[in-house]
């Protein structure tokens, strides 16, 4: 028997030592949680795409009376731009938290589900998806949307 270690590295950063574009992305993914159709949780996000051409596209979560039948704003975000832009190659996703009247000091994390569809993203346009997590205080700047699911399971499992 062995033991395997995983590490994942981030960079974490304080909101002024942001870069312009950067921080461009992160007031677009707060702008992008104030859309947000959250009547039964009232957990508002938001997310912004960084394309390679230079475009923004952003989504905000949409929530359903039948509750599955809603959609986290990361996969809004990204099946909008996947269905707009489909050569385009999406090069960092900001997402943001909007809770009580006021931005999350802390950044939250995507779901499951989320970090699946920015893995088959990144599978898609063979291009590393940077994931930006914005608290107000602190973001975390993850250089690959990898590093946030190991183990993952991939269309390379299908052998297609
Ligand atoms: N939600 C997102 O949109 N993104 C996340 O990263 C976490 C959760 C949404 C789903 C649901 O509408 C609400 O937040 C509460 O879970």
């Amino acid at each position: 028997m062995k033991e395997m270690t995983l590490h994942t590295s981030f960079h974490l950063y304080a909101p002024d030592e942001l870069e312009e574009a950067d921080r461009k992305l992160v007031d677009a993914a707060r702008q992008a949680a104030l859309t947000a159709y959250a009547p039964y949780s009232h957990f508002q996000v938001g997310a912004a795409v960084q394309l390679c051409n230079g475009l923004i596209v952003t989504g905000s979560n949409q929530e359903n009376a039948a509750y599955p039948s809603g959609l986290c704003a990361e996969r809004v975000a990204l099946f909008y731009a996947g269905a707009q832009y489909p050569g385009l190659i999406a090069e960092t996703l900001a997402i943001a938290a909007y809770k009580d009247g006021m931005f999350l000091s802390d950044p939250i994390t995507p779901c499951g589900a989320c970090r699946q569809v920015m893995l088959e993203t990144m599978q898609r346009s063979q291009h590393p998806l940077r994931v930006l997590l914005c608290g107000n205080d602190r973001i975390y700047d993850i250089q690959s949307a990898a590093d946030l699911l190991p183990f993952a399971f991939g269309m390379e499992a299908l052998g297609n």
